[in-house]
């Protein structure tokens, strides 16, 4: 069925047409109320917090590695750039939906060792933050997981609302959201505070693979609404060299780039608890 997902963002309204079999869950709530990743940090109500994560040498090479793997993928696509080509023009040389998705066919499938950072340092960061020992390691998966997130201004490049949770390989990590470029409060990751304690008879979602926007189909299932209405959301905003950080279970997405000729960029990546 076509269904109209209507959300709000910092109180602006925003809806767009959603293509999948919709249902209401079961009586349970999934996130687990002891243990949790979340357990030993006060924000756990809200499930999510903006947190320091890199310095700004750190950010700085991180920045430019980025840069570097976006360009390769462009040259590979025989997309020409100027030379004072900086990542916020992206949209400007990728002109085309068929151009960009190119792009992101290439850079979707990068690895941790690919960009300037160390993950493991990172990690190890958060472990303090959170009280719990992290690993970037993904058992599940046999990999550590790093993604960049392109997103072009007047554009659908969006997850609809969602929660990782859903999926098994991401049902107790941390998610990490890190800002590059043109992140800001027009463009960053929206959440919706405290979505994770709402119980799966409340959420009214698609199965993975079973939402269509716009010809896309994505992986996560799609949120359209709660019980209590049209999901409301907030952009929390973190600042260059900071992480939003937030539970799996809370419901995120729907990242439209307000910005009218910015391309925004960012990182995810998801940290599972350490076996200790
Ligand atoms: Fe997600």
């Amino acid at each position: 069925m076509l269904k109209k997902c209507k959300l709000t963002i910092d109180d602006q309204p925003f809806e767009f047409e959603v293509e999948g079999d919709f249902f209401w869950g079961k009586p349970e709530l999934l996130y687990p109320l002891e243990n949790n990743i979340l357990s030993n940090v006060p924000w756990e109500r809200h499930g999510y917090a903006c947190v320091d994560a890199l310095n700004n040498f750190e950010i700085g090479r991180l920045k430019k590695s980025v840069k570097d793997l976006i360009l390769e993928a462009m040259h590979r696509n025989n997309i020409k750039v100027d030379a004072d080509f900086e990542l916020r023009n992206y949209h400007k040389y990728a002109t085309s939906d068929q151009e960009h998705s190119n792009v992101i066919s290439i850079t979707r499938n990068l690895q941790v060792s690919d960009f300037d950072f160390d993950i493991d340092n990172l990690a190890k960061r958060f472990s303090k933050i959170l009280g719990w020992p992290l690993t970037s390691w993904v058992e599940e998966l046999n990999k550590s997981h790093v993604q960049i997130r392109i997103s072009r201004p007047n554009s659908l490049d969006i997850n609809p609302p969602h929660r990782d949770g859903y999926l098994s390989y991401w049902a107790d990590i941390v998610n990490v959201w890190l800002p590059i470029e043109g992140c800001n409060n027009k463009s960053s990751l929206p959440v919706f505070p405290g979505s994770h304690l709402v119980s799966e008879d409340e959420i009214f979602r698609t199965e993975s693979k079973g939402a269509t926007i716009k010809g896309n189909v994505y992986y996560v299932p799609c949120i359209i609404e709660t019980k209590q209405g049209i999901i409301n959301m907030i952009r929390p905003n973190p600042k260059e060299g900071q992480a939003l950080l937030f539970s799996p279970y809370l419901i995120h997405g729907a990242a439209v780039n307000q910005n009218k000729d910015i391309t925004r960029i960012s990182l995810e990546l998801r940290f599972p608890k350490a076996n200790s």
